[in-house]
């Protein structure tokens, strides 16, 4: 037995809610993938590498000094990258983008490989990606593939930079996730698709509720 589930699936189909959610009720661990995909382009910023300079954005990714704490019982995940806490900096739209820039380099994806294999535990993981069940988790119990129309995701990133006091134009987010949809769905190196044995749920119309119990209902299969 190999206790991963993996919840592959375009920026915007729910994922990140899904997956902290399951993490909690199952008790397992979690890895947000996407977030080491950040923390590179941020680290990038940081010291002034170009996104096109593949052999210091490697160096880069294998040597990411980063922390993910918890605190109990709530939530939210703290990153601190180099000493520097970075959690708001990383969900920027701009960090998304970059992301998926330094995430269609081959040498990048593979210098992250064993880390994100690291977070593997007996007690269980929830593995929130692109890939995790093409790539990185390719032996796992549960693939699940989230997908939602491009109106719907755009629509809940805007609610979710309102709900954070953030400005935000719905025609921006949606140009922004159609740009990294096809980003994302057309690079040569493990492109976004579903696994092969992957479940597909489309949560256009489904409240996150609907998804949790859906999900549950397959692992406890
Ligand atoms: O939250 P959102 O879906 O917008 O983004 P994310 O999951 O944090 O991922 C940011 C970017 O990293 C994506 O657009 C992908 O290009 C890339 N990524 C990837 O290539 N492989 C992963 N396993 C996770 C993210």
């Amino acid at each position: 037995r190999f206790p991963v589930i993996t919840v592959d699936g375009p920026s915007g189909s729910g994922k990140g809610t899904i997956c902290s959610l399951l993490a909690r009720e199952l008790g397992w661990n979690l890895l947000d993938s996407g977030a080491l995909y950040r923390l590179v382009a941020l680290a990038a910023r940081h010291h002034g590498v170009a996104l096109d300079d593949v052999d210091a954005l490697v160096i880069l990714a294998a040597h990411l000094d980063v922390q993910f704490s918890t605190v109990e019982d709530q939530n939210e995940v703290t990153i601190i990258l180099e000493g520097e806490e970075v959690s708001n900096s990383l969900r920027t739209e701009d960090c998304g983008a970059d992301a998926s820039v330094v995430a269609s380099l081959g040498p990048v994806r593979d210098a992250l490989l064993e880390r994100q294999r690291a977070f593997v535990t007996e007690l269980g993981l929830i593995a929130d990606g692109r890939d995790m069940g093409t790539v990185v988790f390719p032996q796992a119990e549960l693939k699940v593939y989230l997908t939602a129309s491009a109106e719907e995701r755009a629509n809940r990133r805007y609610n979710q930079l309102i709900n954070k006091g953030l400005g935000a134009s719905l025609q921006a987010i949606l140009d922004d996730i159609q740009a990294r949809d096809a980003r994302d769905m057309n690079r040569a190196v493990a492109p976004l698709k579903p696994a092969k044995d992957a479940i597909s749920l489309d949560t256009t119309e489904l409240s996150i509720e609907e998804v949790l119990a859906s999900v549950l209902d397959q692992a406890r299969h």
